[in-house]
């Protein structure tokens, strides 16, 4: 019933059929024994991305860095830093990469560089510097006091008052991590050379950091109050962003983005801006002024982790994208408490199943495809500014950015010496070998799932047929020419039966049911998910 062979989907981009795999470099595998992963580390793993079935690789930043913020704070945006090796490691990867049929795709930090930029050297040099105007300068109030309420995103005002020429300058995050000025077009210019300069190297698009933060108003208005605002939240969130985030123009450089990828060819860009679905969507551009391929769909990270809740999130995002627009979802990433953590362990096999069997493109988190969870970091070992800078508030990032366990070693194979951050302390059960070895890991679901999703175009490129809830269980379907598949998630800890007239299973979360047929009524175990072909015209199974 099922199709065996690899499809030839004429008419869909790379980054439209495949799934998109974050490595966050400290953490994936250290190759000179600094307790830091690094990319020479990367290219020894590349089998095991291949083995996953993944087709594409997203690099968090390697460029030349304080690492104030773990390398988002560039010091030199066409330079490899020491920690993760030189450029020639680099071009090594990226060939091993293509040469196991894979992409990479670069992180590339337009809204700030480092305050030990040499461009934020000079501008901060004096005020006459013929880069000054490169970042936002601001003079103090006649108190002193900084230019306005804008608040840093981690945590204190978004300005810092430079001693030498007295003005302030502006930062959306860290005092490290000074704003460049979009209105300024050699910042422009400096930019897309440094975005030729990897694109002539050979890589296959970016995910845009921050984007959604690239202008500020130009009239430097103070923010509204937060009306949600109360007692017990982080300080940070006393005011909306309102004049400091998605501002019209910011869609203008997009667009100058789009105009340097497009020039190479099947190159991608994927876009982050933390935005309400209906702001997301303007990402994507107009067709006088394309936006990126991808912004971000984060919207299951906080999701609701409930069947009626999904649907509707499923439904309301599929129904608010533009004509022609593809969609793309996100279960976690180095920002973001781990999936496992967020749905509780027993869920994560259902989770793998959503994610890779929505339509759109999924981002799957190195490390979610174990299982793993955030894990505890004694507060001695804290190294996330963010952390340091608003405690207590459970915005640190250390948990979800750990070593990946390839064994159960000590050090899990990550490292010989003292890693960065601590490993899970479940390394036993979760790790890349012993998984790999049991037919029912998670890890071992989730390459079926990859694979599923490649052989099956309903799957990676189909469109929805139903989409609901019934009770406890997800159900929507994915179509293909004359083929239906129907997923089926039960969110609840009990058993449960739904009806379907007719069908046979083509992958559980809950091991060897394949091939079983259903007729008239089907059983979902607790917490199970089912992958199911349906006949196409049946009539009998559409309404519960
Ligand atoms: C993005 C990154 C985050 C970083 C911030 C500042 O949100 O994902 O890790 O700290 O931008 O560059």
């Amino acid at each position: 019933m099922s199709l065996n062979l690899e499809p030839e989907l004429d008419g869909f981009a790379w980054w439209q059929r495949g799934v998109v795999y974050q490595i966050y470099p400290r953490s994936f595998q250290d190759s000179n024994g600094d307790g830091v992963g690094d990319l020479a580390g990367i290219t020894r793993r590349l089998d095991y991305l291949r083995w996953l079935g993944v087709d594409a690789i997203w690099l968090s930043p390697v460029y030349t860095s304080p690492m104030a913020d773990f390398g988002y704070d560039v010091s030199d945006y066409t330079g490899i830093d020491p920690l993760f090796g030189t450029l020639g490691d680099f071009d090594h990867l990226l060939a091993e990469t293509h040469r196991r049929g894979m992409k990479l795709i670069m992180d590339f930090v337009p809204n700030h560089t480092s305050d030990q930029h040499p461009w934020f050297l000079e501008a901060r040099a004096s005020k006459d510097s013929p880069k000054r105007d490169w970042y936002i300068w601001r003079d103090p109030m006649p108190s002193g006091a900084p230019p306005n309420n804008w608040l840093s995103e981690f945590g204190g005002a978004a300005w810092t008052l430079d001693d030498i020429t007295g003005q302030y300058y502006y930062h959306a995050y860290l005092p490290q991590q000074p704003d460049l000025n979009w209105r300024n077009p050699a910042v422009r210019d400096a930019v897309h050379t440094a975005l030729r300069f990897w694109l002539d190297r050979g890589v296959d698009g970016f995910r845009l950091d921050t984007i959604h933060h690239l202008f500020e108003d130009e009239a430097f208005r103070d923010n509204p109050p937060n009306p949600d605002f109360r007692v017990g939240l982080a300080p940070t969130l006393a005011f909306t962003r309102t004049h400091q985030v998605d501002l019209p123009e910011v869609q203008d450089v997009i667009a100058g983005f789009r105009r340097i990828t497009d020039a190479y060819g099947a190159r991608v860009l994927v876009g982050e801006a933390y935005l309400p679905l209906e702001k997301v969507m303007a990402y994507y551009g107009t067709p006088e002024r394309p936006g990126v391929h991808l912004p971000f769909n984060f919207h299951l990270i906080g999701a609701a982790w409930k069947a009626s809740f999904i649907a509707d999130l499923i439904a309301h995002y599929d129904g608010l994208l533009p004509p022609g627009r593809w969609p793309n979802w996100v279960l976690g990433n180095h920002d973001r408490a781990r999936v496992a953590s967020r749905v509780e362990p027993a869920n994560a096999p259902l989770a793998a199943m959503l994610l890779l069997t929505l339509r759109g493109t999924p981002t799957l988190y190195y490390g979610d495809e174990l299982g793993l969870t955030n894990v505890d970091i004694p507060p001695e070992r804290v190294r996330d500014p963010w952390e340091l800078r608003v405690p207590g508030f459970g915005f640190g990032r250390d948990p979800v950015r750990t070593p990946m366990p390839w064994d159960n070693t000590r050090h899990g194979g990550f490292t010989n010496s003292e890693p960065w951050l601590p490993l899970n302390s479940d390394i036993g059960a979760k790790n890349v070998e012993t998984q790999r070895g049991d037919p029912k890991s998670l890890l071992r679901l989730v390459r079926d799932l990859i694979a599923l999703r490649r052989r099956t175009p309903a799957l990676s490129v189909g469109s929805y047929g139903i989409i609901e809830s019934r009770g406890d269980v997800l159900v929507y379907e994915r179509l293909w020419g004359g083929q239906r598949l129907t997923v089926f998630l039960n969110f609840a800890a009990t058993t449960v039966y739904t009806p379907l007239a007719q069908g046979a299973v083509l992958l559980s979360t809950a091991g060897a049911r394949a091939g079983e047929s259903v007729n008239n009524l089907l059983c979902l175990r607790p917490h199970e998910g089912l992958v199911v072909e349906t006949p196409q015209h049946a009539e009998s199974d559409e309404t519960p």
